[in-house]
Parts: C-alpha cells; sequence; structure tokens
C-alpha cells in the first residue's frame, strides 16, 4: 500500500467533519467512503497505529486515527508493536547497473581488539558471516568500495553526512590498544568528487574532507572484507549526534545511484554498525533483539528500504542510531533488494546486536527481467 494514499485518506477525515462522523457511525462503509480496499479501511476505523505505521505513516497522523476510532486520549491500546506486513506486495526492484555488490555489518571493535570478552561460539559465528560475505565481496571484482560509518572519534566542520576525497585514508586502532591494527587504505578522489557533486546537484548538503582519519567503523569490516589492501575505498561518514534522519539517508543513497551507473566502474557499497547498540551512560550493553529481528525481517523481506519511513525517535528508542549507514545503501540499492542474513549475535560484553548481511543483487536483477520479460506482449 503506498503510504502517501493512505495518509490522504486520513487526511480527508480531518478535513471533513461530516464525513468523518459518517465512518464512525458505519465503519463497514469506510472502504467505499475513503477508496480503500477492506483491509486498510478496517486498519483505520480500528486504530490500528501499529498497521498503519507498517505502511509508513507517520506517527503525527497515524495518532488521528486512535483518537477519532479508539476513543483512546491516552493512547494505551496501541503496543507501539513493530510490523512486518508482508501482505504488501514487494516493488520491483532496480539495481542501478555498475553496483555489483551490497552488504552491510557490524564494526564492533571487541571483534579484533579483544574477542575473548564475548562467549567463544558467538565469536566464531559472527566471523564466518564475515569470511563469507568476504568472499561475496571479493567475488563481485570491484573498482571501489564505498563504506559508511558513523562518526566515533573524527571531528568534521558540519553536521552533514562526509565524503572522504582524500587520496589515501589512515587509521588507528590506539584507543583500543591495538596499534597493531591500524590500517591504511587508497581513495578515490575523482569519483569521490563525483558523488559529492551528484548529492549537491540533489540538493543535499554534503562535507567533502580531503582527510577521513580511519576508526575502528572502518577499520574493524574492511581488515575483515577488503580483497586487497590497494583496492580504493571511499568513506562516507555519518553524524548521528548532530543529525539523524533516516529520510535523509535514504535519499543521500538515492542521490548517488545514477553516478553510480555513469561511472563505468563496477562500485561495492558496504554499509557498516548496529544493530541496536547504546553508548549512552547506563544503557551500554543493552541488546534489543526484538527491534533487531523486526530490522532483519525487514531486510530478508526486500522492505529494508521502508524502515527510512521511520520517525527518527523509534529507532533511536531501541538503540538504532548506526541503522542510519545502513538506509544509505539501502538508497543506492534501492526497493525490493532482499537480504541474506549471514549472521546475527546479541552481545552484551561488547554492547550490541551484530550481525552479518548479504544483499541479494543477483536474484533482485534476475526477478526484475523476469517482470520486464512478463511485461512484454505475446508474439513481439
Ligand atoms: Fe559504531
Amino acid at each position: 500500500m503506498d503510504r502517501t494514499i493512505l495518509e490522504n485518506a486520513i487526511l480527508t477525515l480531518a478535513r471533513d467533519p461530516e464525513l468523518l462522523e459518517r465512518v464512525r457511525a458505519n465503519p463497514d462503509d469506510a472502504a467505499g467512503a475513503l477508496g480503500l480496499d477492506a483491509t486498510w479501511a478496517r486498519a483505520i476505523v480500528d486504530g490500528d497505529r501499529d498497521r498503519l505505521r507498517s505502511a509508513g505513516v507517520n506517527d503525527g497522523i497515524t495518532i488521528l486515527v486512535s483518537r477519532w476510532f479508539k476513543d483512546d486520549l491516552g493512547d494505551s491500546a496501541s503496543r507501539g508493536a513493530f510490523v512486518v506486513d508482508e501482505s504488501m506486495p514487494l516493488p520491483a526492484a532496480d539495481v542501478p547497473e555498475g553496483l555489483v555488490f551490497a552488504g552491510g555489518c557490524s564494526h564492533v571493535p571487541d571483534l579484533l581488539a579483544r574477542p575473548e570478552i564475548d562467549p567463544a561460539e558467538a565469536v566464531g559465528r559472527l566471523l564466518d558471516g564475515y569470511h563469507r560475505l568476504a568472499a561475496d565481496l571479493a567475488a563481485a571484482r570491484p573498482d571501489v568500495v564505498l563504506v559508511t560509518a558513523d562518526c566515533h572519534f573524527q571531528s568534521f566542520a558540519t553536521q552533514h553526512f562526509v565524503i572522504g576525497t582524500g587520496p589515501a585514508h589512515r587509521g588507528s586502532m590506539e584507543f583500543f590498544k591495538r596499534p597493531d591494527l591500524d590500517l591504511q587504505l587508497t581513495g578515490h578522489p575523482d569519483f569521490a568528487a563525483a558523488m559529492a557533486g551528484a548529492v549537491q546537484a540533489a540538493g543535499q548538503e554534503v562535507e567533502l574532507a580531503d582527510r577521513v582519519d580511519l576508526d575502528h567503523g572502518l577499520i574493524v569490516p574492511l581488515r575483515l572484507l577488503l580483497p586487497r589492501p590497494d583496492l580504493p575505498v571511499i568513506p562516507i561518514i555519518t553524524q548521528p549526534a548532530r543529525s539523524f534522519s533516516p529520510f535523509g539517508a535514504r535519499a543521500f543513497g538515492q542521490a548517488l545511484r545514477r553516478v553510480i551507473t555513469e561511472s563505468g566502474l563496477r562500485v561495492a557499497m558496504l554499509a557498516t554498525g548496529g544493530l541496536s547498540h547504546w553508548l549512552d551512560p547506563g544503557k551500554f550493553g543493552a541488546v534489543d533483539v526484538e527491534f533487531d529481528a523486526y530490522l532483519l525481517r525487514m531486510l530478508q523481506t526486500g522492505r529494508g528500504l521502508d524502515v527510512s519511513a521511520l520517525e527518527p525517535y523509534p529507532l533511536l528508542d531501541h538503540g538504532q542510531y548506526e541503522f542510519l549507514n545502513w538506509l544509505i545503501m539501502l538508497g543506492i540499492v534501492g526497493p525490493g533488494v532482499r537480504g541474506e542474513v549471514y549472521a546475527y549475535e546479541p552481545m552484551q560484553a561488547s554492547g550490541g546486536g551484530w550481525t552479518v548481511v548479504h544483499m541479494d543483487l543477483a536474484a533482485a536483477r534476475d526477478a526484475g527481467a523476469e517482470t520486464g520479460r512478463a511485461a512484454v506482449p505475446a508474439g513481439v
């Protein structure tokens, strides 16, 4: 269901008190009165905020329906549950030509710096996931790897997403007492500048940084995944402490789709971070397994991009401030691409729900080709 159709139906009720009274008096007539199918009309007249949110309707609008149809000013009947609504048809995939790999993984420093603090079996399963993803990345034979991470120890001039435009990137794990894990990477200044230009052309702000000091956010995943040390890498750094917009992250990714295709390069896109993870005093070590499962199910069913419809608070409340990094990747990949979860491990000692996910671009492209063939009239 298109979110805007539902929002328009609810706002039509808001603007027309007589229509609202008619629907309240005769809920079974809501579908005809609102031009919706019976299922979604029922979600409105039942005041089912959780279901409406699953279609991307924003919270400020869904609260209207519980006020009108539940006589529940305190909204005590809503559970705030996150629903993966698999009854909605999956949009056709439209993976950019030139994108040869997409995936996501956590970047927890302890995985390399002191893995002994977590259960050995869980660490083993997580590392197995990284090894599978490393094989996928190598098989994709990329010319350049775009990698998102959030700002941990760096300092930038603005609150915008940052693109590293330097010819090289250096980083250190000295904060974790493991200088032996330091890393030096090759950059790709020309393509990085072209990416920044594409974002600006889309009317968005971006900070270009000639120097991006790598921290564990890039060092850990790239030490585990990069096929060869001289493969060019372009860091994309988010700054959730300064700005947090799920919509903005998706839009940033979408702005990069065309420049990837026009570059003629084989481009890999890796998101890093999360899933649930709090640095707040008193909360470090908590893991929201239920919400992590919701996010992974959204990815598995090809609906990860829809997470961008959530407002900032639900994500932040569930410890997902690093999922912004994933939404940039999902914005590049586009809708309808399923993710395969290679690993998920809730690890209290290292402080989060850690995961490894491979986005199945090949299957999405095959499905798109099938759809295209089906659309060709018989006999042509
Ligand atoms: Fe992080």
